[in-house]
C-alpha cells in the first residue's frame, strides 16, 4: 500500500534545520523558451520566493541560497548587470516579499557593491538581527574559499595584534570567524537543473550535509519539489563518522 506522508506529517528530528539551496538552470530555462538568460533570472527569483515562503510555511529554521558566486562575474557584463538589478529590486521590496519576523543575513564579499546597496544590504541585516522564526542567507558574491580566505584574514590580524593564542584555534573558533557564524552547519543541500557539484558553494559547512540532486531546472522548482527532498533526506542514515 503506498503511503501518502507529507513533511507537514514529519517529526521535528526528521526535518533539516538548515537547507541550502544552490539556484540553478536560470540561463537553461530561457533558453529552452528562446529567451535572453536574464529572463530565466527573472523567473527564478519568482521561484525564490515563493520557496522562501513555503519553508517558512513548513517550519524550516535557517535557508541558505546560492545568489550570485565569486565566480560569476566572468559572464556577459548585461547578465551580471541583470541579475544585480534584481537582487538590487529585492532588497528594496524585500518588506514585502518576507514577513517581520525573518532575519536577513548575507553571505559573500559585500565590499565590491557600491555604498547605496551596501548600507541597504547592512541595514536589513541590522532591523532583522532579534527575528527569530526564520533565518534567511543570501549568498552574493560568495564563493566558499574566499570566505575562507577572508577568515584567515582576520584571524591573522590578531594574532599579529597579540590577541590570539594559536592552541585556541580549533573547528569552533574558525567557524566564528566564517560570514556563517553562529549558524548551524547545512543538513540539506538541493541542486536543481543536474549538475552534481558544490561550486564553490559553503564548503565549509556543508562537510556533512547530505546532497539532493534534481534535473528541474531552478524556475520550475516548487513546494512539491522541496518536499521530495525533504522526504528523501528524512530516510537517509545520517552517520558523521560514527557507526
Ligand atoms: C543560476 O542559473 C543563476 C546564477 C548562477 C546567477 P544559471 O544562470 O547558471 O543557469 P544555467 O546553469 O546557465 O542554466
Ligand atoms: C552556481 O551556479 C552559482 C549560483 C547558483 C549562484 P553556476 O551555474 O555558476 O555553477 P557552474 O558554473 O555550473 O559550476
Ligand atoms: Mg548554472
Amino acid at each position: 500500500m503506498a503511503y501518502n506522508i507529507t513533511v507537514k506529517d514529519m517529526l521535528p528530528s526528521q526535518m533539516p534545520v538548515h537547507i541550502g539551496f544552490i539556484m540553478d538552470g536560470n540561463g537553461r530555462w530561457a533558453k529552452k523558451r528562446g529567451l535572453p538568460r536574464k529572463f530565466g533570472h527573472r523567473e527564478g527569483a519568482k521561484t525564490f520566493e515563493k520557496i522562501v515562503d513555503y519553508c517558512k510555511e513548513i517550519g524550516i529554521k535557517y535557508i541558505s541560497f546560492y545568489a550570485f558566486s565569486t565566480e560569476n562575474w566572468k559572464r556577459p557584463k548585461d547578465e551580471i548587470e541583470a541579475i544585480i538589478d534584481l537582487f538590487r529590486k529585492y532588497i528594496d521590496d524585500v518588506r514585502e516579499h518576507i514577513d517581520k519576523d525573518v532575519k536577513v543575513i548575507f553571505l559573500g564579499d559585500k565590499s565590491v557593491f557600491d555604498d547605496v546597496l551596501r548600507k541597504k544590504m547592512l541595514k536589513l541585516e541590522e532591523d532583522s538581527k532579534d527575528f527569530t522564526t526564520m533565518t534567511l542567507l543570501i549568498a552574493v558574491n560568495y564563493g566558499g574559499r574566499d570566505e575562507i580566505i577572508r577568515a584567515v584574514r582576520n584571524v591573522a590580524i590578531q594574532y599579529k595584534n597579540n590577541q590570539l593564542d594559536i592552541s585556541s584555534i580549533n573547528e569552533d573558533f574558525f567557524g566564528k570567524h566564517l560570514d556563517t557564524s553562529g549558524i548551524p552547519d547545512v543538513d540539506l543541500l538541493i541542486r536543481p537543473s543536474g549538475e552534481m557539484r558544490l561550486s564553490n558553494f559553503l564548503i565549509w559547512q556543508s562537510a556533512y550535509a547530505e546532497f539532493y540532486y534534481t534535473n528541474v531546472l531552478w524556475p520550475d522548482f516548487s513546494p512539491k519539489e522541496l518536499d521530495k527532498a525533504i522526504l528523501d533526506y528524512s530516510k537517509r542514515g545520517r552517520r558523521f563518522g560514527g557507526v
